[in-house]
């Protein structure tokens, strides 16, 4: 466990009580960040899942930012907006969420730009406006002119740019998993191309992280970015050059199976390590690498850790004697609170396969990570007797999550990012302790 919750608290503390100047922000040495992310579309969900402004303040004695998710591009100005207008400004959540900082003045509270929130378009048109933004100096400027007014506006500590470049296309299967990786292989080099100017997207990225760097700076106002799921580094950043113009960089390494991507094909959504007949540039490691030996320095390096797992159903002749399982049919049902096909929050996981021996009381048989390498999966064969469908699951949990943490912290990188706190047990209905894989994760670092 590191000293940091002891060490946030004495500070604050003894800087109110003698009415001395507040300590230099973070990070403090030997101290590690943590970042939380806060999904606000979760005031949406129902029940139990409803997440509102008070269920954030159990967390955020743990986490040195917030990041507060997301913001949108209005296609006609190409202007930074509100994504939720109603919501966000109106019934001010942006100023309810930077007046936390009253009561945990050290906590830094970023507004992000994206993460797959703020889509637009389909096909090769899909979130075409983050191009657009970067094609032009005049288009930098008035998305950066327009993220400086609100940012400031509303009291936040910096700007994150969960970038949506489009992602990298998986290959369609035909038959079991082995021949889809030699078939693959093969054709690998040519298919990959997705945006032709590539190359001058990424150019043009270096070159708005510079004039927003420039802009933000004399407001002491931070600049992130968040690398999303499925977006390919080596394509579309250059980690030497965007150094200098970055507080972090936060990597999303996880849904590289989801069952959007991979209908038939479903395997841990979020390893650690390379593992065998994967491609070799699908796990945190790899990323990890790719940054730290293009020149990206170790203590702005985050690496982020999801709270949620994937699922897919399982047909009658489902195989699930290997990873990745056979007989696989699409997206695993919705859960009762997060209510979308295809994931489940920690909580309505560990619900399913928590207690019994081999098969939980809801029929759920876990293998737990002995090789702290890939993640934790679950499932359920189906019933013919009863119709009921199988379901198989890859997700993170609090042992996974410390082991990345430990990673983090034994190749001395800046710290963690939790992705995201709406969905991790931040009621405590899996074990009464509130956020575990949060806790889990600061207790690796
Ligand atoms: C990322 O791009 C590089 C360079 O084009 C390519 O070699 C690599 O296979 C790509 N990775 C993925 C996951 O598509």
């Amino acid at each position: 466990m590191s000293a940091i919750v002891p060490l946030l608290l004495a500070t604050a503390l003894s800087g109110v009580a003698l009415g001395i100047p507040q300590p230099p922000p973070l990070p403090l040495p030997n101290s590690k960040v943590v970042i939380c992310n806060y999904e606000t579309k979760s005031h949406l969900r129902e029940g139990q899942g409803k997440f509102e402004l008070a269920n954030l303040e159990p967390a955020l004695q743990y986490c040195t930012h917030l990041i507060y998710g997301y913001a949108a591009i209005k296609e006609e100005t190409l202007k930074l907006v509100p994504l939720n207008e109603q919501f966000d400004v109106i019934k001010d959540n942006y100023r309810q969420v930077t007046n936390l900082k009253i009561k945990y003045p050290r906590l830094k509270i970023l507004l992000s730009v994206g993460g797959n929130d703020d889509v637009s378009g389909e096909g090769a048109e899909k979130n075409l406006k983050y191009r657009q933004v970067l094609e032009s100096s005049a288009h930098r400027l008035a998305f950066i002119n327009s993220a400086h007014t609100i940012v400031k506006g509303f009291g936040f500590d910096g700007i994150d740019l969960a970038w949506e470049f489009p992602e990298t296309k998986p290959k369609k299967i035909k038959s079991g998993f082995k021949k889809f990786w030699s078939s693959f292989k093969k054709t690998f080099t040519g298919e990959t191309v997705i945006d032709e100017d590539a190359d001058k997207h990424r150019d043009q990225f270096t070159s708005l992280l510079r004039e927003l760097k420039s802009t933000f700076k004399p407001d002491n106002l931070m600049v992130t970015l968040t690398v999303l799921p499925n977006v390919n580094s080596t394509v579309y950043y250059d980690p030497r050059a965007i150094a200098p113009n970055t507080d972090f960089v936060i990597l999303h390494a996880f849904d590289f199976y989801t069952p959007e991507r991979n209908p038939k094909l479903a395997d841990f959504p979020a390893p650690l390590y390379d593992l065998i007949d994967r491609r070799p540039d699908e796990n945190v490691d790899s990323w990890v690498k790719y940054w730290l030996g293009k020149g990206f320095p170790a203590n702005k390096l985050i690496l982020g850790i999801p709270t949620y797992g994937r699922t897919w159903k399982l047909d009658e002749d489902a195989k699930i004697d290997t990873v990745p399982p056979e007989g696989l049919d699409g997206a695993g049902p919705p859960g009762p609170q997060t209510k979308d096909a295809g994931i489940l929050s920690y909580p309505e996981i560990c619900v399913r396969v928590q207690g019994g021996g081999n098969v939980s009381p809801q029929g759920y048989r876990k293998i737990v990570d002995v090789t702290k390498r890939r993640g934790s999966y679950a499932y359920k064969l189906p019933n013919p007797d009863t119709d009921e469908e199988g379901i198989w699951i890859g997700y993170e949990d609090p042992d996974s999550a410390t082991n990345k943490a430990t990673y983090v912290r034994n190749k001395g990188l800046a710290g963690i990012a939790l992705d995201d706190l709406t969905l991790d047990d931040f009621r405590g209905v899996c074990t009464r302790d509130k956020y575990s894989i949060l806790k889990a994760a600061v207790a690796g670092l």
